[in-house]
């Protein structure tokens, strides 16, 4: 199965941290690309954020003047989703939240067209499920992307129970069309990775409330000895700790209450304090002025 050629538009939907960075890579690899949030402004700010992203590459010599002109031509925000409707495929990233997920594919599906692939972006809500209510759920399938999406190779394909085999391997070989890594994956809680990597932030987290060590010293073990890239505090900083939070949860529920999984009540503190990690300025650490400080 081939890949979505370049003139196919791309819908991205959600623009946080995770959408700006979709729809860079779409728009890097020559698609027409349309991106769409609900919050007035945001998907602007996105744009802006891509302007200074592709600013940096040029000044770094990864990237020519021409390209990063030619890639900004190629991305405009839209105001509403019928905006999208004839995408060929649409990149869902706004909240972790399956009610409000299922609610926008249901109405993605009466807006587009026939051939429209419906993707999310998701870390662990099942695809099967956001599948279930569309009345052609063969076309829903998982592009899991890593943050900073134009940075992080790898994607998650992911497949439920009723996405069509043919449209998962045209979502890889667009992946691969991308720069990417793409991997299969059947729509299993937290599908691959962030499986794997709940125990590490559970663990760091349960170390850090028995109180072995503050969280900058847990930090630096994980990358000085452990060999991690980041310590779990400074990447659920990164992540959102409302997103990672709502991962956790998500994973927790769907394997019946599993202990392994258990939320933890100080990440659950930071959520309600409003403290996101560096989106919001403060996390576990505190982000002002650019640099990154233990918080107090
Ligand atoms: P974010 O909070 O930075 O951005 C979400 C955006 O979606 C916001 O701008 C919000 O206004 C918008 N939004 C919310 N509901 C909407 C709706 N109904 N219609 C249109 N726009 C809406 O979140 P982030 O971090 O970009 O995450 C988005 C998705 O990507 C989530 O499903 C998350 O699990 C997933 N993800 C997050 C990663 C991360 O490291 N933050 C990594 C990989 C996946």
């Amino acid at each position: 199965m081939d890949a979505l050629t370049i003139d196919t538009r791309i819908g991205v939907i959600g623009a946080g941290a995770m959408g700006a960075g979709i729809a860079q890579v779409a728009a890097q690899a020559g698609h027409p690309v349309y991106l769409y949030d609900n919050r007035p402004g945001a998907a602007a700010a996105a744009i802006d954020g891509i302007v200074r992203q592709l600013g940096t590459l040029v000044e770094k010599g990864k990237l020519d003047a021409a390209q990063r002109d030619a890639t900004l031509a190629r991305l405009q925000t839209v105001e509403s989703l019928e905006g999208l409707a004839r995408s060929g495929l649409i990149v869902e990233a706004i909240v972790e939240n399956l009610a409000v997920k299922r609610e926008l594919f249901q109405r993605l599906e009466d807006l587009c067209g026939e051939d429209c692939i419906l993707a999310s972006n998701t870390s662990s809500i099942s695809i099967t499920s956001l599948a279930a209510p569309l009345k052609r759920p063969e076309r829903m399938l998982g592009m899991h992307f890593f943050n900073p999406a134009p940075l992080m190779a790898l994607v998650e394909i992911v497949s439920g129970l009723a996405s069509a085999p043919a449209l998962a391997a045209r979502l890889y070989e667009t992946a691969k069309r991308w720069g990417k890594q793409p991997v299969h994956a059947r729509s299993t809680p937290g599908f691959i990775v962030n499986r794997v990597a709940r125990p590490f932030y559970a663990e760091s987290l349960r170390l850090l409330q028995e109180g072995a060590a503050d969280c900058a010293t847990l930090d630096a073990l994980m990358r000085e000895a452990g060999g991690f890239r980041m310590g779990a505090f400074e990447l659920t900083d990164l992540i959102g700790h409302d997103v990672n939070y709502a991962v956790t949860r998500s994973v927790f529920d769907a394997y019946y209450g599993d202990f392994r999984f258990q939320p933890s009540l100080i990440q659950k503190e930071l959520v309600d304090a409003g403290r996101l990690g560096r989106k919001s300025g403060r996390g576990f650490y505190d982000y002002a002025e650019g640099a990154q400080r233990p918080a107090p």
